[in-house]
Formats: C-alpha cells, structure tokens, sequence
C-alpha cells in the first residue's frame, strides 16, 4: 500500500476511507472524485421514507476503498435488481430525484437507476419514489465512476444522464470534473452500442445538461473526441432542451443567476 500523496489525502478528505478489519491502516481512493463530503443528516420526512423504504428502493453495493466505493470484482444483476428486462435508464449525480423520479412515473415501462453519492438527496427520492409506490425505480449510493467502471455490465445501458454535474469553478478543482475523456470511455463501455441484441432498440444515448457556459464547451471538446460517441446535433452541437427533463431546484437557481443552459446530446456508435 503506497503512502498517500497530497492528491489522495485531498480525495480522502471528500468520502470516508473504509477501515479493513484487524485494525489495518485505512486505505484511500488514488484518485480525485468529482463530489465533497457534506452532513448526511436528514430531515424527518426524510429519515421517516428512509426507515420504511430503503431496502425496497435502494440497491447495497459491496464496497472497495471507501464508503461510496465499488469493489471492482461485483456486477449488477440488473434483471434481477428490477425484477424483469426492460430499457435502462442511468441518471448520475440524480440530487433530490426530481428528474429520475418524474421519468419513472412517466414511463412505466422502463427501468430508472439513480447514481448518487449524498445521503439526504437518495432519502428525498426514496420519499418521493414511495408517495408515487414506483415500481421502476433504484438506487445506488456510489461514486458513478465506478458503477460505470465495473458494476454495469457493458452494453446495458439505454441512456445516460448527467443534470448538472458539480461544475467546480476553480481551475485548480477541474480535475474533480465528472466529464473527461475517461468519463466518455466509461460511458462508451455502458452505454448499448447499436449492434447490441436483436430487438430492435436503437444504440444508447448519453444526455447531458448543464448551467456552466466553460463546462459544456469542456463537454463537447471532451465527448466529440471521444471515438465511440457521436454528437446527435454535428460537431460543437447543442441540443434543444430535452423533454425528459424536468426543471429541478437546481436548474431554476441557475436560471435566476442569469445563466444559460446547455443541453447535450450523444449517440452510442
Ligand atoms: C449540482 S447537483 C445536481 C443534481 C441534479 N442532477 C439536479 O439537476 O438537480 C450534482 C449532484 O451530483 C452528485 N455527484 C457528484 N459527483 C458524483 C459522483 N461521482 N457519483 C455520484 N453522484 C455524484 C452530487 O452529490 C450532487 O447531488
């Protein structure tokens, strides 16, 4: 076990280490992750969905270096986690839920997977998830990077989502960045590639949206080099906003700041 750099303290400091048992030193993630630790504590209303609903809507992961950590060796049983086959739809960075969960009541026939570090935001999708008795929903509470890595089998996924991932304004915090070119090799992997199965489907799509005008152009430079994607609207494209995608709480503060949403669009090919 190397001795932490500064890089891996710093991404120590974002997410609990995972203590091996025997009393061993604590191990840390080598790499720098997109999301910071903040109060897990949850409201009432929250804490309350939580206790009733978690084991129905929430999927355990086994866990490698740290809390939301993946062991590289697990692979979803997606059949198995929803209990048929049907198109999969993975939203990353899901926050209250508001998108995942209004998808999900919208389309019954799909199944919804939400990716999401922060405890209070699965709890809050988790309460609205249950008011609804969704059927068509789950979550993982896990670094996405390493669902996607590992954890999803590749070619599984019908469409990704990524709403406003943190923008980290700072240069010096571009590297905590979810999309960069390793991101759109982890997206290329999940994501259903045209000739997959027989059908009739057509290959995955990867969505984005965000509020942050030099994060979508990072976006674009990042995902139209990327050698098994294609952006939907030419080269340097945007999409039209897309019509699966709710207005949350998050894109309204945005909007109220004065900025300008992007929305992005990618074909699996
Ligand atoms: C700015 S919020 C946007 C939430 C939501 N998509 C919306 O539009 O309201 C970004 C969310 O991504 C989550 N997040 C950041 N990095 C993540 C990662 N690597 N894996 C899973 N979730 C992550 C954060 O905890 C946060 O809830």
């Amino acid at each position: 076990m190397p001795e932490p750099t500064p890089e891996t303290l710093d991404a120590h400091a974002t997410d609990a280490p995972s203590v091996t048992p025997g009393g061993d030193r604590p191990r840390y993630r080598t790499q720098p992750v997109s999301f910071v630790r903040r109060s897990g504590r949850l409201a009432p209303r929250q804490q309350r969905a939580w206790d009733a609903h978690r084991d129905r809507y929430v999927v355990d992961v086994p866990r490698d270096v740290a809390r939301t950590s993946v062991d590289p060796d697990f692979v979803l049983d997606v059949a198995g986690t929803f209990g048929r086959h049907a198109r999969l739809v993975v939203e990353i960075g899901s926050g209250q839920g508001e998108a995942v969960v209004a998808a999900a009541e919208r389309e019954p026939d799909t199944n919804f997977l939400a990716v999401e570090v922060y405890t209070p935001g699965l709890a809050q999708t988790v309460l609205r998830a249950s008011q609804r008795d969704l059927t068509n929903v789950r979550l993982v509470q896990a670094n996405a990077a390493e669902l996607l890595a590992t954890a999803l089998p590749a070619g599984s996924v019908d469409e990704l989502w990524v709403f406003f991932p943190d923008p980290w304004h700072k240069s010096r915090h571009h590297k905590r960045r979810l999309v960069t070119p390793s991101f759109a090799a982890l997206a290329e992997r999940v994501l259903r590639s045209p000739e997959e199965g027989d059908d009739g489907r057509p290959g995955g799509r990867l969505r984005l949206a965000t509020d942050w005008a030099e994060y979508a152009e990072q976006m674009i430079d990042v995902l139209d080099a990327a050698p098994g994607l294609r952006n939907v609207h030419g080269p340097g494209g945007v999409a039209p906003r897309f019509a699966g995608r709710v207005l949350t709480g998050f894109e309204r503060k945005g909007e109220k700041a004065g900025r300008v949403i992007t929305d992005l669009e990618y074909a699996r090919v």
